[in-house]
């Protein structure tokens, strides 16, 4: 076999949830079209009635709840989710609303293979009520972020953003609803770029390509790809 016939075989991904889980539906719908790229291996949540977990079984997919409330620590709950995803031997990590703040431990165990995204466009607004605080500031855009997960709570470097404008008469709901649809768009496209090998960490930059990113790439001037 020469090296142009060598293909790599698909990524094991796992997706980490705590909620409704409309992303991890973004990537299932992803993967259906593009199968051989990568299998989602493992859905995890850390709350047993996350809706996600719904849609994982509809699809098929392994799921497990790791409540978090039956462990005594953070380091606990950490180190049995790691033995899970080690277990299922998973290549990306992909954070999709999993509402937990997790130890320097597991980030360091999983540098350069997890992702999250954040509603907000990064560095602006680390932490919750992203929408609310925009509107408050009043900004005249918002978004998302999908970045490379750090020991910083929502401090990695990113790679994709994309942007919504925030309109006059915008209110918290409509807004999250604009960049939620931005998110189904973005979320697999990051997830495929990872499994096709496009995107790394490295040195705590991102590598696109094999170049270093100066900055986040943007949704609209990827969407032709
Ligand atoms: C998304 O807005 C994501 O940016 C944030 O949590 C939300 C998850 O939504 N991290 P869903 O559970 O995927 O519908």
């Amino acid at each position: 076999m020469t090296d142009s016939t060598v293909q790599h075989s698909p990524k094991k991904i796992a997706v980490l949830i705590s909620g409704n889980g409309s992303n991890l539906q973004a990537i299932i719908d992803d993967q259906a079209k593009t199968s051989d790229l990568y299998v989602i291996a493992l859905v995890i949540s850390n709350r047993p009635d996350a809706y996600g977990l719904e849609r994982a079984k509809k699809a098929g997919i392994a799921t497990l709840c790791i409540d978090h409330t039956d462990y005594a620590s953070r380091e606990e709950f950490d180190t049995q989710m790691q033995l899970q995803l080690d277990q299922a031997k998973i290549d990306l990590v992909v954070l999709a609303g999993f509402m937990r703040i997790l130890t320097q431990g597991f980030t360091q165990h999983f540098l350069g293979k997890m992702l999250n995204i954040h509603p907000s466009l990064l560095p602006k607004y680390t932490g919750l009520h992203t929408h609310k605080r925009a509107l408050e500031a009043g900004d005249t855009e918002h978004g998302l972020s999908i970045h490379f997960v750090t020991p910083e709570l929502d401090g990695g470097p990113v790679i994709l953003q994309a942007k919504v404008a925030i309109e006059n008469d915008e209110t918290e709901q409509s807004l999250q609803q604009k960049v939620h649809q931005q998110e189904h768009i973005a979320y697999p496209l990051v997830v495929r770029w990872f499994c096709e090998e496009r995107i790394q960490l490295i040195d705590n930059r991102v590598v696109y390509f094999g170049q270093q990113l100066q900055q986040p790439l943007l949704l609209a001037e990827q969407t032709s790809d």
